[in-house]
């Protein structure tokens, strides 16, 4: 069969992007562990309030897990529980969240903390925080009418 010449380097070049794509999705799951925020956790969205963590919103401290602290928000219409939160300096924090009724964003401005919540779902992110000052969380999924109003605040204190 006969290939003509830039087919031949297309071919070669389209391939060789796959290759390259692949191993970078592939290191970044496999090696560096990075997973998509919501991580399937599904939770009955009607009885947040009366579900583990979600019964208590807030900081709280851990131990024995890769992390210090959990910070527990609870999103509805049009704000976040707790609406302000104080949490220690270089402290591992695992963000869980989730709503209890319709989708919400969870974008920590400043940061790469950026999460959708959805009814049903829970929303995880760890990370370190490692900047003092204060931190606005904004809802950036227009969720009615109150959409804009809707934001919490963390203060990252030594
Ligand atoms: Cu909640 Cu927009």
């Amino acid at each position: 069969m006969h290939m003509h010449k830039y087919e031949k380097i297309w071919l070669t070049f389209g391939i060789a992007c796959l290759i390259v794509f692949l191993s970078v999705v592939g290191v970044s799951a496999f090696y560096l562990g990075n997973k998509p925020p919501s991580c399937l956790t599904t939770i009955n969205s009607e009885k947040v309030d009366q579900t583990k963590p979600f019964d208590k919103p807030g900081l709280h401290k851990v131990e024995g897990k890769e992390w210090d602290y959990e910070l527990v928000f609870v999103a509805s219409a049009f704000s976040y529980n707790p609406a302000q939160v104080k949490v220690p300096l270089g402290a591992r924090v695992k963000v869980i969240a989730t709503t209890k009724d319709v989708v919400h964003g969870f974008e920590m401005a400043g940061t790469n903390i950026n999460m959708m919540l959805e009814p049903g779902y829970v929303s995880e992110y760890t990370t370190t925080f490692d900047k003092v000052g204060e931190f606005l969380v904004v809802c950036n999924e227009y969720c009615g009418s109150g959409h804009h109003l809707m934001s919490a605040k963390i203060e990252v204190v030594k």
